[in-house]
């Protein structure tokens, strides 16, 4: 497997190839590139190699994303019966699938253990009373128990997990959670932990803590329990979304990570989500109006928070790119790309130098393969956008654009 550049900025994207697929499929689109995934999962195993490395799918579930992931060789991670349901679907192998369950619905552990008699997917559970939930329902399938560290990290706050009460078993219970799980006749394979989402930077460090913690954790509970197959420590790690941004250094991290493990009998193991998928990915967008005010420009775009939520949730920054074929010889302007939607949140970037908009053109958002399509919404009655998978030298639409009809289709309400 080819693992490529660490890095695929927006302005290495051919704008021809671009400008052919928006024309053909219309925008807003997502374009995913299935080769890219391929280098990004390359460059994890490169790094990684000694590790179990799981995709967490809520990144991006698409169906070739899912397909070219499970083709190179590592398991999925779920966050609900859907994303299992999918991942299934897909291809990936029952024993590599992971159901981690967040507060998990009545519905999602009735699939999840039903599921389970027929593919060997392992639980995790993020508090006790889950346990009972399962041995209500019969489950007597792989278990992991996930602790909650006491230690988080992120881009932003509001993706900062590890600490936060609502994830995992507080790490002082797990061992005692742990005892009771075995003794109740339950197959404790693993632990889990997750620190939190965009891990750059100075949060290398509360990643370590993360991982030391878990190695501390690990070697208690195998002492009173006599085995466990793994310790996942978690996905996060972050991509550059600046154009100035330095990649992280994997292999760098991956001794890191190892060495804060320590000296435990289980596989080490990861579950990234946004690493395979973020620059493999970008968002078409066309021009709809220009309009200077005293303060900015505002370029109107055809796509906005319903479309790419990150910038209107989460402050997130994302390269804007003018695939204008004489952008190159027109003069640039401080401009604020907004969306069509009615909130003043809904804009997909401030004070960017853009070469002089005009009506028509065709924007580049970048980074968008990774929480872009996946957390799109219906808000405003606006349809979401289509997905098209580029492999080569092919394109081939991957989901198609949603139509009003598709909205109201759903309401039961008649007059
Ligand atoms: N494992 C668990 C248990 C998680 O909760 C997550 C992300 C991951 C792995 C993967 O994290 P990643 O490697 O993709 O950073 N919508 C936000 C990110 C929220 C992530 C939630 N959990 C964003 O757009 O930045």
């Amino acid at each position: 497997m080819r693992s490529g550049p660490a890095v695929r900025r927006l302005s290495d994207w051919d704008a021809e190839r671009l400008r052919a697929l928006a024309g053909e499929y219309e925008t807003p689109l997502y374009v995913l590139d299935l080769d890219r995934v391929r280098e990004n999962a390359a460059r994890l195993r490169a790094a990684f190699d000694a590790e179990e490395i799981s995709y967490a799918a809520k990144a991006n579930t698409t169906r070739p994303v899912l397909e070219t992931i499970e083709s190179t060789g590592v398991g999925a991670e779920c966050a609900s019966a859907g994303e299992v349901e999918r991942a299934l679907a897909a291809g990936f192998g029952g024993g590599d699938v992971r159901y981690t369950a967040v507060n998990p619905p009545d519905e999602d552990l009735d699939y999840v253990v039903q599921a389970a008699t027929e593919h060997d997917l392992i639980v995790t559970i993020g508090a006790a009373d889950t346990l009972d939930r399962l041995a209500e329902r019969g489950f007597s399938g792989r278990l992991c128990i996930r602790a909650n560290p006491g230690v988080g990290a992120g881009h932003h706050e509001k993706v900062s997990t590890g600490a936060a009460p609502k994830f995992g078993v507080p790490l002082d219970r797990v061992p005692e959670l742990a005892s009771e799980a075995v003794d109740r006749g339950f197959d404790l394979v693993g632990l889990h932990a997750h620190a939190g989402s965009g891990i750059s930077g100075e949060d290398l460090q509360a990643h370590r803590e993360l991982v030391a913690r878990m190695g501390d954790l690990a070697r208690t509970v195998i002492d009173e329990v006599g085995r466990l197959e793994f310790v996942n420590v978690g996905g996060g790690l972050g991509v550059p979304y600046r154009e100035d941004e330095s990649p992280l250094d994997l292999e760098a991290v991956a001794a890191a990570t190892r060495e804060a493990f320590g000296d435990v009998e289980a596989t080490l193991g990861i579950e990234p989500g946004r690493y395979f998928v973020a620059d493999a990915g970008v968002l078409l967008t066309r021009v709809n109006t220009v309009k200077p005010t005293p303060e900015t420009t505002v370029v109107g775009v055809d796509a906005g928070m319903t479309t790419l939520v990150r910038p209107a949730m989460y402050d997130s920054y994302h390269a804007i790119r003018s695939l204008a074929p004489d952008a190159g010889a027109r003069e640039t302007t401080s401009a604020t790309v907004a969306g069509p939607i009615c909130e003043t949140a809904d804009v997909l970037g401030e004070d960017r130098s853009l070469p002089d908009p005009e009506r028509g053109d065709l924007l580049a958002v970048g980074n968008a393969g990774a929480y872009g399509y996946e957390m799109s919404s219906n808000y405003n009655s606006r349809p979401r956008p289509a997905v098209v998978a580029i492999d080569g030298e092919t394109a081939r639409p991957a989901v198609r654009r949603e139509t009003v009809a598709d909205i109201t289709e759903l309401e039961t309400w008649s007059k």
